[in-house]
């Protein structure tokens, strides 16, 4: 088992690479099996969660190879079950429902379980699926498909937390392959989505509106392989932007994308922050302490669920009271108890959390709990007097490409330990 250690102090200064967005690769791979012709998707980050979905893809029956940042994958033929060993360690798995049933017009799927962020329904999809003509039914923790005959329908795809990202996308890329028009209304926004409706059309999808709460897909007789860039990790960024603010440095996030945190960009300027861009990426500095921050998770283009622990890290040390209220997963915050170890003074009312900025953190070992959770304790670790070790750092690399070496060169001191 891994760990960060991170010896706190240092303000990070330079250049560092944003990499691919791993939840624009994840939908993509899985529309990679719409058609049985070679696609070839270029700037993927090296992720774990990555290489778990290229090692269903292979246990469908696609072939694919993984080279450089460049998958090629090529799906003759795909079987139409997903096995729970599988589908339990990723959640995202489920994104492979919409294309399996459109390319096999039937699917028998594990039941995705929860995770550390909380509850991960999928009713939204089965709703959403259902509509299109492919009804499903649960037993034993599988979701059985038998029988899909696809055909275009109008359908309100909101729940109870707004929309539903890899919801969208599975009846998205299912839609592809219905008879007539589906629109799906209140779907997500995220850029992650618009990129996938991108890929799909470049296949050869008719798909319009992507981006925006309504979009409308006319089904087509076939998809064709084709070749594509994945967008920039904008969570990548903003964690390292985070870095560049609670270490009162200044980095330049190259590859950045500044149009897919508007909201982010926005809340760190009104707390102080120096923010500027252009078409290579992002400037971040701050040289001050920045002010305290009322913040709300919301859908896109609101402020991301998977910035909320990065932010309940830089507010522990920022000056002031600050609220940090959590819509998407109200649970989402196992990053707290840790920080406290630190010294953090946080409490939780409901979904909020409440953190009296301290003069500084002490480094502690701290337990990583989820992708995000991890990377908030990283960032508490760079500003933490003394050494932090951060355990179970296998959860920091299912979205984090190489943050270790990468903060090391921006001037931190973290060492992975084996
Ligand atoms: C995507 O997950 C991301 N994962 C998550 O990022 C991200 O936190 C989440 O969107 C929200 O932005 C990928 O893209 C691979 P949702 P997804 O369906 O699509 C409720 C990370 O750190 N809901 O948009 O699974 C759900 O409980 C990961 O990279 C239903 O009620 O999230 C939640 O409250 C973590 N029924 C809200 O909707 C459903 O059928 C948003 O979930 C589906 C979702």
């Amino acid at each position: 088992m891994d760990k960060l250690v991170v010896k706190g102090g240092a303000r990070l200064n330079g250049r560092v690479e944003i990499s691919g967005s791993k939840n624009s690769a994840l939908p993509i791979l899985a529309a990679t099996l719409l058609t049985p012709e070679t696609c070839v998707i270029r700037n993927v980050p090296d992720l774990s969660d990555i290489r778990f979905m290229i090692e269903i893809m292979k246990r469908l029956g696609a072939k694919v190879t993984f080279e450089n940042g460049t998958v090629t994958t090529s799906a003759e033929t795909i079987i139409s079950e997903v096995p729970y060993d599988l589908v339990r360690k990723m959640r995202a798995s489920i994104c492979f429902l919409g294309p399996i049933i459109a390319r096999c017009g039937t699917a028998t799927f594990s039941e995705p379980g929860g995770c550390s962020i909380g509850d991960r329904p999928i009713d939204l999809h089965l709703k959403g699926l259902a509509e299109l003509g492919a009804a499903s039914h649960s037993e034993g923790g599988n979701v059985y498909i038998p029988k899909a005959n696809l055909v275009g329908k109008e359908i309100f795809l909101g729940g109870k937390s707004g929309s539903t990202v890899l919801g969208t996308d599975n009846v998205m890329m299912a839609a592809t392959r219905a008879k007539g028009l589906t629109i799906i209304e209140s779907a997500a926004c995220e850029p992650e989505v618009r990129d996938l409706a991108n890929f799909l059309n470049k296949m050869g999808a008719k798909i319009v509106g992507h981006g925006t709460r309504r979009i409308e897909i006319e089904g087509v007789d076939a998809l064709h392989g084709v070749e594509h860039t994945v967008i920039p990790d904008r969570i990548e960024a903003g964690t390292f932007m985070v870095s560049a603010l609670i270490t009162q440095g200044d980095v330049f996030l190259a590859g950045a994308d500044a149009s897919h945190l508007v909201n982010v960009i926005d809340r760190m300027k009104s707390c102080g922050a120096q923010i500027t861009s252009d078409a290579k990426g992002i400037q971040v500095s701050a040289t001050r302490k920045l002010s305290s921050i009322d913040l709300v998770t919301e859908t896109y283009p609101g402020f991301p669920t998977d910035m909320q622990a990065q932010l309940c890290a830089l507010m522990s040390v920022t000056p002031g009271i600050s609220a940090i209220t959590e819509k998407i997963y109200p649970n989402r915050f196992m990053h707290l108890a840790e920080l406290r170890r630190m010294g953090a003074r946080v409490e939780l009312e409901g979904a909020t959390a409440i953190l009296h900025g301290v003069d500084h953190l002490s480094g502690a070992p701290v337990m990583a709990s989820d992708l995000r959770a991890s990377a908030a304790l990283v960032l508490a670790g760079l500003i933490a007097r003394g050494t932090t070790e951060v355990n179970r750092v296998y959860h920091i690399d299912r979205g984090y490409e190489h943050i270790d070496q990468k903060l090391r060169g921006l001037g931190a001191e973290i060492e992975r330990v084996r």
